[in-house]
């Protein structure tokens, strides 16, 4: 099961003119689209009480309507799903791996409109919105990949003769999918083709703030040949339509990504409920680290620091939030860092010159940005950058870095634009490490040294999903860095992994005397 043999995709190089060129042009056409969205079962859209979505980085632009599904919607989609489930398990596992092949092609047929509602819907910069749909894409294509290696014959058993014994792999039912904001279309598909490849009928559910691209997404992959009955759209809150699927017993196991609060209640409804013991894959935040050693080049670790920390203006589960710095480095790290962070654009995410862009809705810059003037009383503030004008129209939250004492003031993962740096002694690395670990969470951890021991030494001690040495510590690619973490940040399997599957799956052994 381990190296699938399929290659990622090249997604678009903004570098280069023949790429870009085309590529602006083309989603000139999609800046003023108004999309109207609302749950989709059994293909069709679901009329019902509708409301603006709006622009995280103006709000007083409109991206479309959206309606909630209501317990009609609900219930139908539960029990189409269910129906459909024994067709869908049985269907051969080519065919399934087919379609998601084919939904692979049209999300690279249709990424000018799924980059332009990303930027729109969830403020994502243009880059981030090409990084989408290429980990989109190689999603599909890579579980597509997976369950035909893994489900495309049974594992024929030793047995006396004359019996004949196979292991078959099989969906487990309806697969609940809850996909997160942050990553609207990249892990919203990510987890529905992993669900479907394997032979489940899903019910998805997108994050509230960015139900348009998952939408459009669903869309999409019932014109691939998704039957529509097996893959079902529930737009809606956690609280109302979160709450009724995953309390449901007819379901067969929910993966979902997000706060580890909700993967935790989560977790409490599906023991509580009536029905089977069924499984949760959870992936959810993380209080990650960098650890930087006297050894290091401060030029590189600066350019590491800052795309951790303020890419996707640090709404990326795996980004850098707390900085480890050792003391003889630290004064002239910070000072290239301060520079560097004045560099950054801040604005509008549709330009391509922007670095930051807002972040999701009020709620978030109201929390960040009082977590800020919190942790400036704590510690000591290194640097803050002006807001631009105009920002003012969204939910942007000044880049900030602040020193503080210990990761222990952090009572939280601050989902934001925040860098937190702490300074070290040369004879306090296992203090650092303790400190990492008593976090509970262990997502990813950057490490820059040019002391292979040393390196090796933190990254086998500090217990996380995801270790880069010498590099910036987001972006995981699918098949090359299976994404996730343990503790609280996830349950496995990793996302993009060879073992990612298997959690999707029942088995069956079949024994005939023949
Ligand atoms: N998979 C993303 C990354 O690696 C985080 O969610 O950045």
């Amino acid at each position: 099961i381990f190296g699938a043999e399929r290659k990622n995709s090249k997604g678009l190089n903004m570098n280069i003119i023949s790429e870009s060129k085309p590529f602006f042009a083309a989603i000139e056409k999609f800046k003023d689209t108004s999309w109207n969205a609302g749950p989709l079962v059994n293909g069709e859209l679901l009329s019902g009480e509708t409301h603006d979505v709006v622009s995280p980085f103006d709000t007083t632009k409109v991206v479309g309507k959206l309606a909630f599904a209501n317990d009609q919607a609900i219930e139908k989609a539960l029990s189409s799903a269910d129906s459909a489930f024994n067709d869908w398990c049985n269907t051969p596992v080519e065919v399934r791996a087919n379609a998601l092949q084919k939904l692979a092609d049209l999300l690279e047929e249709n990424r000018e409109e799924l980059i332009v509602l990303c930027t729109r819907e969830a403020g994502k910069s243009i880059q981030d919105g090409i990084d989408e749909v290429r980990e989109a894409v190689d999603f599909c294509r890579y579980y597509a990949v997976q369950a035909k290696k893994m489900m495309a014959q049974p594992e024929l058993l030793p047995g006396p003769t004359g019996e004949l014994n196979e292991l078959f792999l099989q969906g487990r039912g309806i697969f609940i999918c809850i996909s997160p904001w942050n990553f609207p279309l990249a892990i919203f598909i990510g987890q529905v083709a992993a669900a479907l490849a394997a032979g489940n009928t899903v019910i998805a559910k997108p994050a509230e703030q960015t139900s348009i691209v998952g939408f459009r997404a669903v869309q999409l992959a019932h014109e691939a040949g998704i039957p529509k009955d097996v893959l079902q759209f529930l737009p809606g809150t956690g609280a109302t339509v979160g709450a009724a699927i995953t309390s449901d017993e007819r379901i067969g196991g929910v993966c979902f990504t997000g706060s580890t609060g909700t993967a935790k209640l989560i977790n409490r409804t599906l023991a509580n409920r009536e029905g089977a013991i069924i499984p949760l894959i959870a992936e959810t935040g993380g209080q990650n680290a960098m650890v930087v050693d006297s050894t290091s080049q401060p030029e590189q670790v600066v350019h590491d620091i800052i795309d951790s920390s303020f890419t996707s203006a640090g709404q990326r589960c795996s980004a850098l939030r707390v900085l480890f710095l050792q003391e003889d480095i630290a004064d002239r790290v910070l000072e290239v860092m301060k520079g560097a962070m004045d560099e950054l654009t801040i604005g509008d995410p549709s330009s391509i010159k922007t670095d930051v862009g807002p972040v999701i809705d009020a709620t978030a810059q109201a929390n960040l940005n009082a977590h800020i003037d919190h942790i400036k009383q704590v510690g000591t503030l290194l640097k803050q950058l002006d807001l631009p004008a105009g920002t003012e129209k969204g939910y942007f939250v000044a880049p900030t870095a602040v020193e503080i004492d210990s990761i222990k003031v952090l009572e939280k993962e601050h989902f934001g634009p925040i860098l937190h740096v702490i300074r070290y002694k040369a004879n306090e690395l296992n203090k650092v490490i303790d400190e990492i670990n008593s976090t509970g969470y262990g997502l990813t951890l950057g490490i820059h040294s040019r002391n292979e021991g040393h390196a090796q030494e933190i990254a086998n001690k500090v217990k996380v999903g995801n270790v880069y040495i010498n590099r910036n510590q987001i972006g995981a690619v699918v098949g090359v860095q299976p994404f996730g973490g343990q503790g609280l940040s996830g349950t496995g399997p990793k996302a993009g992994g060879p073992l990612y599957l298997t959690r999707f799956i029942t088995e069956k052994t079949r024994t005939n005397n023949i």
